[in-house]
């Protein structure tokens, strides 16, 4: 354990989100990185052999599926993956054979609900929201995030989505390491409570964003 904490502080970003931890704990705020990316169609994405990546858009896609595969990815996934297509979103997937490699969804602009912390945030047509990445444990410092957050940047070019955003939490250091890596850039902060109450979001209208609280949210952490 204490050999793990060490390798999180050494790691890319460590200290910095040590210093998020602290504050956390001292003011009881949470602070969290909106970062983006523009897409743009790679030709190039080399996926390590037996992986297979996947993009579904549509109900029909989805039944492409096994049950058990969706049930999986339900697991994970925030809405329900058919109602996450109905309303315009899509899922993104690596398999391996039958595992599940990992996984994230896109909800499209311009309005976009988040679940935690509970906020609402207003877009450009042209935006995306990319959230619930999840690489399943197995497959963990493999690559796996950084390889799907790189084909869902190249997928959903062509399906006239201009610029992807994403939140993170400051002390996600795995995370925020893989889209720092992915050549992702930081454009806003919001800080909210821990019990999820916005206070600020500096940096979002610069970002061509709007941030404002989930009406009657239930409160989380
Ligand atoms: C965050 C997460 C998606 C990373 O998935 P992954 O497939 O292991 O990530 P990758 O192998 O693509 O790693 C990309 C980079 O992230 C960083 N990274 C990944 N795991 C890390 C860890 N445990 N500690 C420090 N850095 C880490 C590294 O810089 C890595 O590059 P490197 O291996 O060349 O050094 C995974 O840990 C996860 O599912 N966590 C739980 C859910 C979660 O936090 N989701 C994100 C919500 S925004």
């Amino acid at each position: 354990m204490l050999k793990e904490r060490l390798e999180f502080l050494r790691g890319p970003g460590g200290l910095r989100a040590a210093g998020y931890f602290g504050l956390k704990l001292i003011t009881r705020i949470d602070v969290f990185r909106i970062v983006w990316i523009l897409t743009r169609s790679n030709t190039s994405l080399m996926l390590p052999p037996g992986w297979r990546y996947l993009s579904l858009h549509t109900e029909e896609a989805l039944s492409g599926l096994s049950r058990a595969m969706i049930e999986r990815v339900a697991e994970q996934c925030g809405p329900n993956p058919k109602q996450l297509v109905g309303r315009g979103g899509s899922l993104h997937l690596l398999v391996a054979g039958d595992s599940l490699v990992a996984q994230l969804s896109i909800e499209r602009g311009p309005n976009c609900r988040v679940d935690s912390p509970p906020l609402l945030l207003g877009m450009a047509e042209t935006d995306a929201f990319l959230g619930y990445l999840y690489t399943w444990p197995a497959y963990r410092r493999q690559g796996a995030a950084r390889c799907l957050i790189a084909a869902t940047v190249s997928d959903l070019s062509p399906h006239n989505v201009r610029r992807i955003l994403a939140h993170v939490r400051a002390t996600n250091v795995p995370s925020l390491a893989a889209f720092e890596h992915a050549g992702w850039k930081t454009g806003a902060t919001i800080l909210c409570t821990l019990s999820g109450r916005l206070l600020m979001a500096p940096g979002a209208a610069r970002a061509r964003l709007t941030v404002r609280p989930v009406a009657n949210a239930p409160k989380v952490g």
